[in-house]
């Protein structure tokens, strides 16, 4: 099958990320006999086409991106490009990618890879978790609603619908039943992630969510306040299968969970609507180290995995779906044999050089499927 997928390089490191995404696209439509096969349009957005163009991301760019079949984002924004308010300009591809293709659903797999360095002394058991967090409601519902009194006080609101709530806990049972990987202890679950002893919107968030466990009897369910979601990820995040939580949240525990499986560089996420997905890099544009060749391409690399993965099955198309596994392999391949790492993960190889070394295990991952 042939997908078009909208490139959006962005800014700082996205380009050359996603340089590395493409090289493995065109090596999957060899390796698969052309059986699945891309038509890649690349997009100007971010940072850089605000400067030039007084946009982040233009109309008919969004339009090309409603229409395609995917999108995949390296990264988009630079600190010192901002709005008059302080608002970053970048920001505003995402956001409004999020919101006006309804990609209510970020998905954020945290699996720690044999070879990748955890901080995490001895996490027995592994760590093997995603965190489905609701993407466009919550306190960033409000981007643009936050107010401030006379220079004193300011305040924001938080968002949350029945709606809004009610389907992304049906998102989060559905992963639960579907994903491969489970908890230490086999059995599927749902934990619902907020602050429910504190405030009203987080109470009813848990009320929703749990009213959707009830119709999903074949997963169980529980619930953790935020705060000791943040510790039981750190000392036991081998009992954690798949976390609901609003928007805030899951933007604060997805990095944390990054950060115990090896960092950034490792963590994939896909932005996934009803009819639209969005995949990119956990990470930002990283200015620090951008246009050294030093980023690691390996996050970006594995959102191409997932990217495969929920085309595949949406259109039924097993090929696609096997691709997804054969990347996944290629990078565990790479990380397990640790001779070709990038910085971040210890090593001293450049960006196209781990590319390169992703590529010869995906060779050999296909000779011998
Ligand atoms: P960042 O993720 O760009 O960088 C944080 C740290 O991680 C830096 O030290 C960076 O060098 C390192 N890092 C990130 N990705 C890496 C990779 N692939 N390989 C090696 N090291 C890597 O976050 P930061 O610095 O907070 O944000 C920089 C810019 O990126 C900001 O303008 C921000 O708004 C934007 N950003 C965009 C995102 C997106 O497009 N979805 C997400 C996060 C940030
Ligand atoms: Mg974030």
């Amino acid at each position: 099958m042939t997908y078009d997928v909208a490139v959006l390089p962005g800014d700082g490191i996205g380009s050359e990320v996603v340089a590395e995404a493409q090289r493995l696209l065109a090596r999957l439509e060899q390796l698969s006999g052309s059986e699945v096969t891309f038509r890649l349009e690349t997009y100007d957005v971010g940072a850089g086409a605000w400067r030039r163009t007084g946009e982040a991301i233009s109309d008919a760019v969004f339009a090309s991106c409603a229409a395609a079949d995917a999108v995949l984002l390296g990264a988009a924004g630079l600190p010192d490009v901002r709005h008059a308010d302080g608002r970053e300009a970048g920001s505003d591809v995402i956001f409004r990618l999020r919101l006006e293709l309804d990609l209510y659903a970020g998905v954020r797999p945290v699996r720690l890879y044999p070879g990748a360095p955890s901080p995490l002394r001895d996490p027995q058991g592994g760590v093997d978790y995603v965190i489905v967090r609701e993407n466009v409601e919550g306190f960033y519902a409000g981007r643009h609603g936050g107010s401030r009194v006379e220079g004193e006080v300011a305040a924001d609101t938080s968002i949350v619908t029945r709606r809004g709530t009610r389907r992304i806990a049906e998102r989060a049972f559905a992963l639960a039943s579907a994903r491969n990987g489970a908890p230490a202890d086999g059995v599927r679950r749902v934990t619902c992630v907020d602050k429910a002893n504190v405030l009203a919107s987080y109470a009813f968030f848990r009320e929703v969510v749990a009213d959707v466990a009830a119709t999903h009897p074949d997963v169980a369910f529980d619930a953790v306040y935020v705060d000791a979601a943040a510790l039981y990820l750190v000392q036991r995040p081998s009992t954690f299968d798949v976390i609901v939580t609003e928007n805030m949240f899951g933007d604060i525990l997805s990095d944390l969970g990054a950060a115990t499986i090896g960092g950034l560089g490792l963590s994939p996420s896909g932005d996934i609507g009803d009819d639209h997905g969005l995949f990119q890099p956990a990470h930002g544009s990283a200015p620090d180290i951008a246009g050294r060749g030093i980023a690691n391409p390996i996050a970006t690399i594995l959102s191409v995995a997932m990217m495969l993965d929920w085309l595949g099955r949406r259109r039924d198309d097993a090929a696609a779906v096997r691709s997804a596994h054969w990347i996944e392999r290629a990078v565990v391949a790479v990380l397990g044999d640790g001779t070709t790492l990038p910085r971040d993960l210890g090593g001293i190889a450049g960006t196209s050089t781990v590319g390169d070394e992703i590529l010869a295990a995906l060779d050999k991952v296909v000779a011998a499927a």
